[in-house]
């Protein structure tokens, strides 16, 4: 285990066993559906990946890049657009698909913006959820994990852009983040 991990919550088994039923879930949902599966970069990329591998239909996916957290461990409240979809979703049934909803900021942010451009529907799916920690009024309709509200990286997750490359999810050590 990496050394500045204090415990594991999730291990690389758990979220695959989690990711086969919420891929069956998904299957079922958006079956002759054709759903675009949006990846909010960057956490979110490793869940994307092993994600579509268990909804076994067609689907396409695409990329959007938003930011609301930067280096710093405390979201700012900002949610800026760094990168915009290549497709249009017009009569598109849209799955937004994130790592981790914590205030919800980002989640709800972009549910209004993609609402917006005439899709056929708009979903989410999110591997975590730390709902304690909820600020804007949104609910992802498909969750994997409830978490905490202890600082969590791993599968895609980050502190000043580490840890994304775990296999696992865990809890980071208090003093790597507590400098000083
Ligand atoms: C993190 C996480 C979610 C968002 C959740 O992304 O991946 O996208 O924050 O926080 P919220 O619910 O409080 O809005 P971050 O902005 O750190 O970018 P990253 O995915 O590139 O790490
Ligand atoms: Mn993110
Ligand atoms: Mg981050």
């Amino acid at each position: 285990m990496n050394r500045d991990i204090e415990k594991v919550l999730f291990t690389k088994q758990q979220i695959e066993e989690r990711l086969a039923e919420l891929g069956a879930q998904l299957a079922e949902e958006y079956h002759g559906k054709k759903p675009l599966c949006i990846c909010i970069l960057k956490g979110a990329v490793p869940f994307l990946s092993a994600l579509i591998q268990q909804i076994e239909i067609p689907l396409e996916i695409d990329f959007m890049s938003v930011t609301s957290y930067g280096s710093s461990a405390k979201s700012s409240g900002v949610v800026r657009i760094m990168k915009d979809l290549d497709i249009s979703i017009e009569g598109r049934h849209v799955l937004i698909v994130e790592d981790i909803i914590d205030t919800g900021l980002t989640l709800r942010h972009l549910v209004d913006l993609l609402e917006q451009r005439n899709p056929a529907s708009v979903k989410t799916v999110a591997l975590l959820d730390k709902s304690i920690c909820r600020t804007a009024d949104i609910e992802a309709n498909y969750v994997g994990f409830e978490v905490p509200n202890e600082f969590i990286v791993g599968f895609g997750l980050d502190y000043d852009e580490q840890y994304r490359n775990l296999p696992y999810i865990g809890v980071l050590k208090k003093e790597v983040y507590h400098i000083g």
